[in-house]
C-alpha cells in the first residue's frame, strides 16, 4: 500500500508534467484529500497510472485542474500595461487597415479579456470591430464563468465608476452584468497551454499575447515550453504582456524588453522603430516557482520572516505570500504588521470573514488601527453594506488624516449613493493625498495599482462627479 507522501509526492509530479504547474507546499492537504476521495489508498497505484496515461480533456485532470488552479483576477488589473496596449500597440497594428488578434493566455473568468475589449472601445485610436479577442484557459468553471458575464463587486473593485455604468448593468442583489457588446467581443475557449495543438499554435497566429500572472505557478520547464511555442505564434515583431514581476530571464532570449512609461512588456525580434522605446527596465528578479518558503534559492530568499511575504505581496503573488505567512514562526505571525498582511491577503483571495476577523482584533488593538478600519471598510462594501464600510473609512481617515485611499473610497461611496458635494470634496482631497500617500498603503490596499493608476482612478471618478453636476 503506497505511503501517503508517496501518493502526494507522484500526484504532485504529474501535476507539475501534465498541466505544468507546481504545487505550493501549501497545497498538498488538497492532493492527499484528492487521492482519498478518487480511491481507496490500496487503490492508489492503480489510479495513478491510469491518470498518467489519460487523454487530453480526461475528466479526472480536469477535475484536478478546476482544484488546483488559482484564478485570482480582477478588471482592470495592472492598468498601465493594458493602457500602453490599447494606446501603443494596437494603433500601430491596425494601421493601413489591419486587424489585431490578441490571445489571453490563462484568463481566467475573462476579467482581463474583457477589460481590454473595454479599454480599446473607450479609445479614439482603435478599431474595435478590427480587435479579435482569444481567451483560453485550463480551468473548464473559469471558461464556463467566463462566457457567463456575470461578476460580483469584488471582481469590478477598481473599476472606474463611468466604466461600470456605461459597460455594466447594475443588478438589484449588487452583481453586474457585462454588456452584450463587451461580452460578444471575445472568445474563450478551454485549452491547457501545454497540450499540442499545432493549429491554434500555427506560425503568426497572433499579434499579441497576454501571459499575466500565469508564469508564476509554471515550473520552468513548462514555462520554456510555453513562451517557445508563444515564440512561434506570434508574428515577427508581435508583443508579449507578461505580469509585472515576471520575468524572462532564464526562460527565452528571443524577445526585447519594450518600456513605455510605466509599463514594460516584451516584443520579439527586432524592436520596429514605430514603437516608442527606452532603455530596458532591470529584470524584475525571482519568479515564484523558484520561491516556495521550503526551497530558499535565490537573491530574493535571502529575505526573512514577514519581510519576505511583503515583498511576495508587492509583487502580487498572493498564494506564495499567504504561504509563507502561514509558515511563520509564532512570535513572527503574531507581530500586528504580520497580522495586518495576512488580513489583506485574506481579503485579496475573497476569505472575507476571516479578513474581518483579523481586522476586527487589530482595530481593538489600536496598532495599525487605521489600516484595520480601512481594511474593515472595504470587507463591509464588498458585503453591500455601505453604510458600516462609509463608518470604517471614516474612522480610518479620523484616526489618520492624511489616509488618501480611505478618501478615495469615501469619495466612491458618496458618489454613488449620489451625495455629489461630498464625494467631490473627498475625491479632491484624495487626488492632492495620493501624491504623499505611504507605500504601506498602496502595497497593502492598491490592488495592483501604483500611485500614478490610483491617481488616474481618482481624477476619472472626479471628472464624473463634475459632468454628472
Ligand atoms: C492568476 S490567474 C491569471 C488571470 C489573468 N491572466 C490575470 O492576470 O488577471 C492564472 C490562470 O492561469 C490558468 N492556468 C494555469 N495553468 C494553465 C495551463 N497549463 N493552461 C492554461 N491555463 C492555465 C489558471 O487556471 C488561472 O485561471
Amino acid at each position: 500500500m503506497m505511503r501517503p507522501e508517496e501518493g502526494i509526492d507522484r500526484l504532485a509530479a504529474l501535476v507539475e508534467r501534465r498541466l505544468g504547474l507546481v504545487p505550493a507546499s501549501s497545497t498538498k492537504e488538497e492532493l492527499l484529500a484528492f487521492l482519498e476521495e478518487k480511491a481507496p489508498r490500496r487503490q492508489w497505484e492503480a489510479y495513478l497510472d491510469r491518470l498518467e496515461s489519460a487523454g487530453t480533456g480526461d475528466a479526472e485532470l480536469r477535475t484536478l485542474a478546476e482544484r488546483l488552479t488559482v484564478g485570482e483576477t480582477y478588471f482592470f488589473r495592472h492598468l498601465v500595461q493594458l493602457e500602453a496596449l490599447v494606446e501603443q500597440v494596437l494603433p500601430t497594428l491596425q494601421q493601413r487597415g489591419r486587424s489585431a488578434r490578441v490571445l489571453c493566455a490563462g484568463c481566467s473568468t475573462g476579467e482581463e479579456a474583457y477589460s481590454l475589449s473595454i479599454l480599446a472601445r473607450e479609445s479614439a485610436r482603435v478599431d474595435p470591430s478590427r480587435l479579435f479577442i482569444t481567451g483560453v484557459d485550463l480551468n473548464a468553471r473559469s471558461i464556463e464563468r467566463a462566457r457567463r458575464a456575470h461578476y460580483g463587486p469584488w471582481a469590478l473593485r477598481v473599476t472606474p465608476q463611468p466604466f461600470r455604468e456605461r459597460w455594466f448593468q447594475a443588478l438589484p442583489d449588487g452583481t453586474f452584468v457585462l454588456s452584450p457588446e463587451v461580452r460578444d467581443s471575445v472568445f474563450f475557449e478551454e485549452r491547457n497551454l501545454l497540450d499540442e495543438a499545432p493549429d491554434f499554435w500555427a506560425a503568426g497566429a497572433f499579434d499579441v499575447i497576454l501571459f499575466r500572472n500565469v508564469l508564476i505557478y509554471f515550473s520552468p520547464e513548462a514555462a520554456r515550453r510555453s513562451l517557445s511555442r508563444f515564440e512561434q505564434a506570434l508574428t515577427p515583431g508581435g508583443f508579449l504582456f507578461l505580469g509585472p514581476s515576471e520575468t524572462l530571464r532564464g526562460l527565452s532570449e528571443s524577445f526585447e524588453t519594450v518600456q513605455a512609461g510605466d509599463a514594460f512588456y516584451f516584443q520579439r525580434e527586432r524592436v520596429r522603430p514605430d514603437i516608442p522605446r527606452t532603455p530596458p527596465r532591470p529584470s524584475p528578479p525571482l519568479r515564484a516557482a523558484e520561491v516556495t518558503p521550503t526551497t530558499p534559492t535565490g537573491a530574493r530568499n535571502r529575505l526573512k520572516g514577514p519581510e519576505r511575504a511583503w515583498r511576495l505581496l508587492e509583487e502580487e503573488r498572493y498564494a506564495e505570500a499567504r504561504a509563507w505567512l502561514e509558515a511563520l514562526p509564532q512570535h513572527e505571525r503574531e507581530q500586528s504588521l504580520s497580522k495586518l498582511l495576512s488580513a489583506a491577503l485574506h481579503l485579496q483571495s475573497g476569505a472575507f470573514r476571516e479578513a474581518e476577523r483579523l481586522g476586527e482584533a487589530l482595530a481593538e488593538s489600536g496598532v495599525q488601527a487605521a489600516e484595520a478600519h480601512y481594511l474593515l471598510g472595504l470587507c463591509r462594501e464588498q458585503a453591500g453594506d455601505g453604510h458600516h464600510a462609509r463608518a470604517r473609512y471614516e474612522r480610518a481617515v479620523h484616526l489618520e488624516p492624511t489616509f488618501a485611499l480611505g478618501h478615495l473610497r469615501l469619495g466612491m461611496l458618496a458618489r454613488r449613493e449620489g451625495a455629489a458635494t461630498a464625494a467631490r470634496v473627498a475625491l479632491r482631497l484624495a487626488l492632492i493625498l495620493l501624491a504623499h500617500e505611504q507605500p504601506l498603503h498602496l502595497t497593502l490596499f492598491g490592488g495592483g495599482f501604483g500611485r500614478h493608476g490610483l491617481m488616474q482612478v481618482c481624477q476619472r471618478e472626479l471628472w464624473a462627479c463634475l459632468e454628472a453636476a
